[in-house]
């Protein structure tokens, strides 16, 4: 049977790459991975400090397991050109920082110590995608996402690119890696799980003709059996085996899939024969300081984020494959995925084109099992037109994927038609103009085609989580005015709104400091006020909401007051009390926002407003005439406490060469009825003990009242100890424990 060792521990890292790390090991600063290659601060850095060449080193010992087996290295994604080495051989090069690869280093190992060298580029090579352009997000450097060795027979299997369709049918092919290069027969058991029951068997013989790789077909019918559809509210999954049992080439692979149907079409988007409208955000992997060397646990909570705070059914992983954490998640959670290659904006000369399109490739070979991606994105996001190379691109992905459809995010109006969706960005909401243009005067076309709005918004109206209470209000009405004019276009198929999350950039976009201040989030994953504007359109039955756009106080806006209100609701109505006086009783606007289920309160005026004497408020939320919900206000608000919170209370400590683990802590300063104070920019030094270690700075300023950080496992199984320090208060502590 293979053997995966776990391969993330005891690299010695070289910010400086030096041709003598192919020679010899040098021992260095000791690193775990995901690693970045260069640490940047949250903002005003040089991003040029990023564009290095730095050399990671690591030693693997020769063992007795080795022997007749082929040994292979995986890397799930360096950033961004890597060539690695082994024992000062150079044995491959990979131009992709996205993309996962892998090499047989077999021939090259020998007794004792073997030392594997990766050099990692990190310049931005305009030779290499998505650089030539600017681009506007980072892709920092680094060995950024896990690495493992397989350690298996002659004849092993390398991939399974399988899924599931609604016909109950598993449709793909298997590949074989032949790595003698044998002519034989091999015989592969395909077995159909239900979480630990197996509930079907069948066979695929492989033909093996003497090359590396050895494809064969599989289609599985399991049309007799009780198989339970993969959709967003149910997202049922099913394991499929590969086995082969041959006493020579023993071996075991296995895949997750889910049966489903996922369609574009000129009447709108359908998910097993039922029509779905999309609604969903594009996200960037990247996070505060380390970029995107983070592990599995903060990937699968940006997906978990986005489907059970946002309530949202589908996300754009912009502007790039993303990691197998996230997808895996989106899977188990039953979140859309549209992927795409990397790229913006800019197409760059042969070489180039040819390496993105392998990249097409790569991103479909790997994350073809997933039940949640429907959709390969196969245009450099908002590229012009280019005939010749999107042919290869569509050519690419159809000639993989039989079954997905896809699309290519475009700007132009009227660009040509070659994937079979139309996707593009529509930027035409401006505050005044109407939601988003009409699909014909976008296509051109004289007919209506499977159609979806990938962008809206984003530098339409950058927003701060700190910015005041008028900023904030635009901020949501901007999202619900685009949200709601698609949900009125009954052809569409749906949209993702830029963007979740806001992210560090190049200095030529955002804010100046490096940030693009574009998410319904923060950099932190802290939510703004327009991100409620997507967690109100939940089925009340699954969360109730009640988000109320104001900090109530008089004089944050021009004039001063509170109005008009902006209420994020799934409620039947509210009532809004000053004081003990309940002053309105309001309901849905759905006529302003006919298109949405949920539409959000707006109230405009209220009677003599300006008259009352300052009061606290009270809103309730009522469903079937009963209050469901209450939110609260102060009188006068004053800091009350700061509230320490954990996204998890366990972490696992690194071990036998595993990934550090994380977990987010949040600092938020609130008033005494807990809501956050947006203007409590106060000092705060984090002290940390224990089994972790603080990413980012111990002593920073709450940024609109609100702080997070991640905390990384160290090989130290000691609870982490966090403790917050700040002039107005008394010590506050967490503890994480480490596992
Ligand atoms: C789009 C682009 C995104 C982001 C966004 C900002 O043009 O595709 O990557 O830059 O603008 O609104």
């Amino acid at each position: 049977m293979r053997k995966i060792i776990d391969f993330n521990t005891n690299w010695s890292f070289h910010k400086k790459w030096s041709d003598k790390l192919i020679e010899s090991f040098l021992e260095n600063e000791n690193i775990t991975i995901p690693h970045i290659s260069e640490e940047i601060p949250i903002r005003y850095f040089d991003e040029k400090k990023t564009y290095i060449v730095s050399g990671y080193q690591n030693i693997i010992k020769y063992s007795e397991e080795f022997k007749n087996k082929r040994v292979i290295v995986n890397f799930e994604g360096v950033s961004s050109v890597s060539e690695v080495f082994i024992n000062s051989k150079k044995i491959k090069e990979h131009f992709c920082g996205f993309t996962p690869f892998n090499l047989d280093i077999t021939n090259y190992l020998k007794n004792g110590d073997n030392l594997i060298t990766v050099k990692v580029d990190s310049r931005e090579r305009k030779d290499t995608p998505p650089f030539g352009g600017s681009i506007d997000y980072l892709c920092y450097g680094g060995i950024y996402r896990e690495c493992y060795i397989e350690v298996v027979n002659d004849i092993s299997v390398e991939n399974l690119m399988l899924m599931g369709t609604a016909n109950k049918e598993v449709h793909g092919k298997i590949t074989l890696r032949n790595s003698a290069k044998k002519t034989d027969n091999v015989c592969v058991s395909l077995m159909v799980f239900d979480k630990d029951k197996k509930i079907h068997i069948s066979e695929v013989n492989i033909n093996l003709k003497g090359s590396l790789f050895e494809e064969a077909q599989v289609l599985i019918d399991l049309n007799n059996y009780d198989i339970k559809l993969w959709d967003i509210e149910s997202p049922k999954l099913y394991i499929v085996k590969a086995v082969i049992k041959d006493k020579n080439y023993e071996d075991e692979k296995k895949v997750r899939i889910g049966f489903r149907d996922a369609l574009f079409t000129e009447e709108g988007f359908f998910l097993n024969g039922k029509k779905l409208l999309l609604r969903g955000l594009n996200r960037h992997q990247s996070f505060p300081y380390y970029g995107y060397a983070m592990p599995e646990r903060a990937q699968k909570k940006d997906a978990d984020i986005l489907k059970y705070d946002l309530s949202l059914n589908i996300v754009r992983c912009s502007h790039y494959p993303q990691s197998k954490h996230f997808l895996d998640r989106c899977d188990e959670i039953g979140l859309l995925v549209f992927e795409e290659l990397p790229g913006w904006q800019h197409i760059g000369d042969k070489k180039w084109q040819e390496r993105s399109v392998q990249n097409v490739h790569d991103m479909i070979v790997s994350h073809y099992h997933h039940p949640s991606i429907i959709i390969w994105g196969v245009r450099i996001n908002e590229s012009s037109d280019s005939h010749d190379f999107y042919k290869k691109t569509n050519a690419v992905a159809r000639s993989l994927d039989k079954i997905r459809q896809t699309g290519g995010v475009r700007y132009n109006e009227g660009s040509e038609f070659l994937e079979d969706v139309y996707t593009i960005n529509d930027f035409y909401h401006n505050g005044v103009t109407e939601g988003i243009r009409s699909q014909k005067q976008v296509t051109r076309l004289d007919k209506s085609v499977p159609y979806m709005i990938t962008e809206y918004n984003g530098h339409m109206f950058p927003t701060k989580i700190y910015d005041d209470e008028p900023h904030q209000h635009e901020h949501s009405l901007r999202h619900y005015r685009v949200i709601n004019s698609i949900a009125l276009d009954k052809k569409i198929s749906g949209s993702t709104g830029w963007c979740a999350f806001d992210y560090n950039t190049h200095f030529e976009y955002g804010s100046g400091d490096r940030i693009c201040y574009h998410g319904v989030y923060d950099i932190f994953r802290n939510p703004k006020f327009a991100a409620s504007c997507y967690a109100s359109q939940t089925e009340p039955s699954k969360k109730v909401v009640l988000d109320v756009h104001t900090y109530w106080v008089r004089g944050d806006r021009p004039v001063g007051g509170f109005l008009p209100l902006l209420i994020s609701t799934n409620c039947d109505y509210i009532e809004l009390y000053f004081g003990k006086k309940m002053l309105i009783k309001a309901y849905p606007s759905t006529n302003k926002f006919q298109g949405l289920k949920y539409p959000p309160v707006y109230i405009e005026s209220i009677a003599q407003f300006d008259t009352l004497k300052w009061e606290g408020g009270k809103v309730f939320g009522y469903i079937n005439g009963k209050k469901v919900i209450e939110k609260y206000f102060s009188k006068e608000v004053i800091f009350a406490d700061l509230l320490l919170t954990a996204d998890d209370t366990k972490i696992k400590s690194v071990k036998n060469g595993s990934a550090w683990d994380t977990t987010r802590v949040t600092v938020k300063a609130i008033d005494s009825v807990g809501n956050r104070l947006p203007y409590m920019n106060a000092v705060i030094e984090i002290d940390l003990n224990g089994g972790g270690v603080l990413i980012g700075d111990d002593k920073v300023s709450l940024e609109g009242g609100i702080y997070s950080f991640w905390v990384k496992s160290t090989e130290e199984k000691k609870p982490i100890e966090i403790t917050i320090k700040t002039k107005r208060m008394k010590d506050k502590k967490i503890v994480i424990d480490v596992e």
